[in-house]
C-alpha cells in the first residue's frame, strides 16, 4: 500500500529505484484455492477476470476454458469444432490434445467483451461474451504455420492481440512429456492480430523460446520472457526504436514463462522457474513485480503452497475489500486448482 501511495503521487521512475535498496516484505499473505472439478481436467495456466470482473476464467488440460460463478467452475467455451464432452472433459490422454484443444494463453477485449485465446496446437481464436465454441481467426503468419501458441495481450489502444508461438520445431506435447527442446533452438515469434482488419503480422522471429507477451499500459512496447535464456526482454511499439528488443532483465532466477501487466501504471508480474533437481524433476516457483526499468520490487516464493509445480502465470486485481488479489496459474498435473493470494491494505 504505501509503494502504491508512493507511486500514485510521484510516479515509478522517480520512486522504485530508491524502494529497491530496501527489502520489501511479502504483502500478499492470504492463501486459498479455488479448486477445477474434481475428477477432472489440470493445469489452469491462464486465469484472467472477464470486463466486469467476473470469474476468474481458466484453460484447462482438457482443452475447455472455464469460468468461476462464485462457488464453482463452469463450463465457457472450448476451441476444437470435434471436442465432444463425453470424449474430452477431465481427459489426460495426450493424444486426445489435437481433438479435444487446449487453450494455453488469453486476453479480454474490455470495450466488447470478446476473449482472443492462442490454442497450443496452433490456432488463435476468439469467443463471444457468452462463450461456446469459439471461433478460429489464423492458424499462420508470413505463409509459416503457427506450432506452439503459448500467450497473449489484447492492447486496448491499437485493438490488436499479441501472442507468441513458442517455437517452430518444438511443440506442446514433447513439451507436456518433458522431452527436451532441441539445443540452439531459437524459432520462437513475436506476432499481432489486427481485430479491425483481420490481419496477422509477424513482429519478430528467432526469438529463444518466448513465453506469453505483456503491452505495456501506455501501448509503448511489449515485454516477454525467454524460456531459454532466462531473461525478459523490451520491444519497442513506437519511437526510435521502435522494432527493436532489447534485453530489460539480465539475469532471472530461474526459466520465465508468461508476463501480465500489474493494476499499477508500468508495473508487471512475470514468473521464474528454478529446476532444483532434475531426476525425479523438482522445481521452485516464483513471481516477481517489476518495473519498465526491468527493476524486481518484489520477489514472491509460490514454493509452500505450489510444491513442485511450474508456474505459468501470476495475474494481479486491485480490490475494494481486500487491497489486492494475486491469481496463480500454473500448467502442472499436481495443480487442480487456482491459487488466491490476498494483499489486505
Ligand atoms: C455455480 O454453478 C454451479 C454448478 O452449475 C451451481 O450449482 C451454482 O448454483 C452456481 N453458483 C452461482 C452463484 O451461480
Ligand atoms: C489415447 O488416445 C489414443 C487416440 O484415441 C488411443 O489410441 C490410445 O489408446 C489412448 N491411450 C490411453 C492410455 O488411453
Ligand atoms: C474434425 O472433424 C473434421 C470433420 O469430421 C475433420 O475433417 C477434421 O480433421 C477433424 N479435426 C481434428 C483436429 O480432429
Ligand atoms: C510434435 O512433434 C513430434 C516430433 O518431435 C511429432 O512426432 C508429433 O506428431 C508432434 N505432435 C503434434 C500434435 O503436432
Ligand atoms: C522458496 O521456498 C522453498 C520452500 O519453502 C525453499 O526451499 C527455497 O529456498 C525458497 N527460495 C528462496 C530463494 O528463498
Amino acid at each position: 500500500m504505501l509503494y502504491t501511495i508512493l507511486l500514485l503521487v510521484f510516479g515509478v521512475q522517480f520512486f522504485i529505484p530508491q524502494l529497491f535498496a530496501f527489502p520489501i516484505p511479502d504483502l500478499y499473505t492470504g492463501f486459498s484455492k479455488l479448486n477445477l472439478p474434481v475428477p477432472g481436467p489440470f493445469g489452469p495456466d491462464s486465469v484472467s477476470r472477464d470486463p466486469n470482473n467476473q470469474g476468474p476464467y481458466v484453460g484447462v488440460s482438457d482443452g475447455r476454458i472455464l469460468k468461476y460463478n462464485g462457488t464453482d467452475f463452469v463450463d465457457f467455451a472450448y476451441l476444437s469444432p470435434n471436442r465432444s464432452k463425453q470424449l474430452c472433459d477431465g481427459v489426460t490422454n495426450l493424444s486426445l490434445g489435437p481433438v479435444c484443444g487446449r487453450p494455453l494463453g488469453f486476453s479480454f477485449d474490455p470495450i466488447f467483451g470478446y476473449l482472443y485465446i492462442v490454442g497450443a496446437y496452433g490456432g488463435f481464436y476468439r469467443v463471444g461474451p457468452q462463450g461456446g465454441q469459439a471461433t478460429l481467426l489464423a492458424t499462420s503468419a508470413n505463409g509459416v504455420t503457427f506450432n506452439f501458441l503459448n500467450g497473449c495481450e489484447f492492447d486496448k489502444l491499437r485493438r490488436v492481440v499479441y501472442f507468441t508461438d513458442a517455437s517452430l520445431v518444438y511443440n506442446f506435447t514433447d513439451a507436456s512429456l518433458g522431452i527436451p527442446a532441441p539445443p540452439g533452438d531459437s524459432s520462437g515469434r513475436l506476432l499481432e492480430y489486427n481485430t479491425v482488419t483481420g490481419e496477422v503480422r509477424e513482429l519478430l522471429r528467432n526469438i529463444p523460446r518466448p513465453g506469453g507477451p505483456a503491452v505495456s499500459s501506455d501501448s509503448s512496447f511489449i515485454v516477454y520472457g525467454s524460456f531459454t535464456t532466462q531473461k525478459v526482454y523490451k520491444y519497442y511499439l513506437i519511437g526510435p526504436k521502435a522494432g527493436a528488443s532489447e534485453v530489460l532483465i539480465n539475469s532471472l532466477l530461474g526459466f520465465p514463462v508468461k508476463i501480465k501487466r500489474a493494476p499499477e501504471f508500468g508495473l508487471f508480474w512475470g514468473t521464474a522457474n528454478v529446476i532444483v533437481q532434475q531426476q525425479p524433476r523438482l522445481t521452485n516457483g516464483y513471481g516477481y513485480k517489476f518495473n519498465s526499468q526491468g527493476d524486481i520490487i518484489i520477489l514472491k516464493n509460490f514454493t509452500a503452497e505450489y510444491g513442485n509445480a511450474q508456474i505459468n502465470v501470476v495475474q494481479e486485481y486491485s480490490d475494494v475489500i481486500q487491497g489486492a488479489t494475486l491469481y496463480v496459474g500454473s500448467r502442472s498435473r499436481s495443480v487442480n486448482y487456482v491459487g488466491v493470494y490476498t494483499k489486505w491494505r
